[in-house]
């Protein structure tokens, strides 16, 4: 089985991850479904292949890219881990956290994926089809968001056709769960929220720090100021819209959609995405959000939110 070349797209099954595998070992790309985005994969040690993921994206060079593994131990033949690093893959692996580690020496990562830093941004995704693509290719696969380069994130196949073209091949397995990609942690820096919280880490680590929300020097490009950017203006905090604003609304402020209405932020972050995506492509010039408390997965909530209105 391989995919058909007019819509390469094939529910996720055992034909669906052959035929990825196949193409991840002879160097190409397939989007791919995690619990948190879709993910555009590739061979983590064939540059060649990696670079195709710069390239289908449009992303400047300089952004490193997350290696996805099968298991923990995998995971330590690439990268150093100390106590703490063991302790949150033990209590949150497989799953939405990722953790930046220094790089083993002769690990073989392609240089590509870590933009040349001493450091790599690893996880252990708990999706079934990525679970099952990193055990048929045998590879660590490099894989940042299924979408251009600033674009909004694919919770969905049809996102992902919409903003990388008809070419790149795409399992379908439906709607991502978490919505949001994956929190990144640095040590006990918090370098980008995500679907595991604050609180969730402060739990096995004591303590952990917020990194700054939009630095000086961009070691992350989910910290660039402006990024999940829709084509039209975005308001924030918004309990009255505008005739000309699409609302999207949250709880009790109800607008031409809602991230959830009975206000939970989980099932907010996980349409979060889809809800930007229809309300791109509404009928009104402007989008609108309803505020979104800021604790927990709110944060991440926000953090997106107040990117995707940075213009
Ligand atoms: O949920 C996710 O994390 C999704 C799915 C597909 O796994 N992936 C994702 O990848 O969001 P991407 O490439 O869109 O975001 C990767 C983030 C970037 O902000 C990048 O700069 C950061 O990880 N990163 C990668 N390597 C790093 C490193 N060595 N040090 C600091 N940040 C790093
Ligand atoms: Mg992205």
């Amino acid at each position: 089985m391989t995919f058909p070349p007019e819509d390469p797209t094939l529910p996720f099954g055992l034909d669906a991850i052959r035929a990825a595998a196949s193409v991840i070992r002879n160097g190409g790309i397939v989007a791919v479904p995690t619990e948190t985005v879709y993910g555009l994969a590739a061979d983590a040690t064939d540059a060649k292949g990696v670079a195709r993921i710069y390239a289908a994206k449009g992303r400047p060079s300089f952004n490193p890219l997350i290696v996805h593994v099968p298991d923990l131990a995998t995971a330590q033949t690439l990268a150093e881990f100390d106590d703490d690093a063991l302790a949150l893959a033990r209590a949150f692996w497989p799953g939405p956290l990722t953790l930046v580690r220094p790089l083993k020496a002769g690990a073989g990562i392609a240089s590509l994926v870590t933009a040349g830093l001493d450091t790599v941004a690893i996880r252990v995704p708990r999706h079934r089809a990525m679970q099952a693509l990193l055990m048929e290719s045998g590879r660590p696969l490099a894989a940042p968001s299924a979408n251009a380069s600033g674009g909004i994130s694919p919770t969905r196949s049809p996102h992902v056709r919409a903003s990388l073209g008809p070419d790149v091949p795409v399992i379908d397995d439906g709607a991502t769960e978490a919505g949001l990609e994956s929190t990144i942690v640095a040590g006990r820096t918090i370098l980008r929220p995500g679907p595991v919280t604050a609180a969730m880490l402060a739990q096995v680590l004591g303590d952990v720090e917020q990194g700054p929300q939009a630095p000086a020097i961009v070691t992350a490009p989910g910290q660039l100021a402006s990024h999940y950017a829709p084509r039209k203006p975005l308001r924030l905090n918004v309990t009255h819209a505008a005739a000309d604003e699409w609302l999207i609304g949250f709880g009790d402020v109800r607008g031409q959609d809602s991230l959830s209405e009975r206000g939970d932020p989980v099932e907010a972050a996980a349409r979060l995405f889809d809800a930007l995506h229809r309300a791109d492509a509404g009928d009104r010039a402007r989008l609108a959000v309803a505020p979104i408390p800021d604790e927990g997965i709110g944060e991440a909530i926000n953090d997106r939110l107040r990117r995707a209105a940075t213009r």
